[in-house]
């Protein structure tokens, strides 16, 4: 039976690799541990662009151009804003982003980089009946998403979210990568590719698990047993949220990047108890999951650390998957370009398994 396209290579890539046995995670040549917590997202940003587009500027010109997007998107998604914050806050930032325009170069690649950072804060406010705050082009992108949402961001929490944004930048062929690249493959443009891949990255198997992941941590917060709790949502057929991978036989590299962030966090705020708590929880998850499925190495994922550190920074759960996109953005639209570029439609079978017509005579 075809099942998930499990080991199929569908992409020569030269953006990132990931080593489901290993642990390891390699963007365009450099491993996570030297990219997270040292590189700055707009770096990241010119790391995967570089070669996709022909007038990319140096970190510093692509960092103030970044806050130049951040601008010009604030302004054409304003007239909408009110519309869009009726919507859930994962659909609002998506219809947001779509009416961006649909083309090719770095000007549609900084749009659609800006886009997340811009619409979930803004639309974060009006939920709760606050107007949105205009976007400060000289600010860095981290800390400028801060501080549309919450008015001011201290440098603590922007680097936090700036190592956010590095960590899952890219990561292989995955299901919103993929779906981006099939979309590109068409030769259709930017938002048409990414609005694909945040249509896949919104289910709770790919980038929707960090809110219920919090939801999780409440629930036997207030049980008071956490192999117990756990163990019955096992018994109920249930995932556990934040643990397992398709790829990664190991714990995900990007766990321990992110915990490590949310622990420098730690010291500075009440993280730490949040910390603490955490802690006790993936180890009392790992044994029951270990129990429950010994023919399987299901380790911790990269959603467990990130619903952390996105509640430390001060993002509500259900806008989670928004500042993931605001992160993967960049990966997307450098595969986008690196498959436009083979000028090869992806165009795979399927295999019959239906009734046949009746034969007439
Ligand atoms: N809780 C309970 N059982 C699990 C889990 C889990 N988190 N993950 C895998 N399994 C079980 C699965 O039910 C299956 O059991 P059985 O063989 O009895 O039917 C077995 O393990 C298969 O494991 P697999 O083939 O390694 O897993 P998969 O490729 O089907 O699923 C996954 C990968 C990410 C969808 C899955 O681990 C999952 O649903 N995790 C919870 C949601 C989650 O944390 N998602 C974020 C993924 S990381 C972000 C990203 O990179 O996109």
């Amino acid at each position: 039976m075809a099942n998930g396209l499990d080991d199929v290579v569908a992409a020569d890539t030269v953006l990132s690799d990931v080593d489901g046995v290993g642990g390891h995670l390699t963007i365009r040549g450099h491993s996570l541990a030297e990219l997270a917590g040292r590189w700055r997202y707009a770096q990241v940003v010119r790391l995967l662009f570089d070669g996709f587009f022909d007038d990319l500027p140096g970190d510093a010109e692509l960092e103030k151009a970044i806050g130049k997007a951040r601008v010009e998107v604030f302004d054409r998604v304003k007239p909408l804003l009110a519309q869009l914050a009726r919507l859930d806050i994962y659909s609002g930032m998506r219809a947001g982003m779509a009416i961006l325009p649909d083309g090719d170069g770095l000007a549609d690649a900084l749009r659609l980089i800006a886009a997340p950072a811009v619409l979930t804060p803004a639309l974060l406010r009006l939920g709760q009946g606050e107007t949105p705050i205009t976007p400060d082009e000289k600010a860095d992108h981290a800390g400028d998403m801060l501080r549309m949402l919450a008015g001011t961001a201290s440098p603590a929490l922007a680097k936090a979210l700036d190592s956010y944004l590095v960590t899952v930048c890219d990561h292989g062929l995955n299901a919103s990568t993929f779906a981006t690249r099939v979309v590109a493959s068409t030769q259709a443009g930017l938002t048409s590719a990414i609005l694909a891949g945040l249509g896949a990255l919104k289910g709770p198997l790919h980038g929707g698990a960090p809110g219920p992941v919090i939801e999780m941590l409440d629930a036997i917060e207030a049980s008071g047993d956490a192999t117990a709790w756990l163990s019955d949502e096992i018994a109920h057929g249930e995932r556990i949220m934040g643990f397992g991978h398709r790829i990664y036989r190991v714990r995900d590299p990007r766990a321990d990047a992110l915990k490590a962030v949310v622990r420098q966090l730690g010291s500075c705020n009440e993280t730490s108890s949040r910390l603490a708590f955490a802690e006790k929880v993936e180890q009392a998850a790992l044994d029951v999951l270990r129990i429950a499925k010994p023919q399987r190495s299901i380790q911790t994922n990269v959603e467990f650390y990130t619903a952390l550190l996105l509640e430390a920074v001060g993002f509500p759960n259900e806008a989670f998957s928004n500042v993931f996109a605001a992160g993967r953005a960049a990966g997307w639209i450098a595969h986008a370009r690196e498959q436009q570029a083979t000028g090869r439609l992806i165009r795979p079978q399927s295999r019959y398994v239906g009734p046949l017509p009746d034969l007439v005579a």
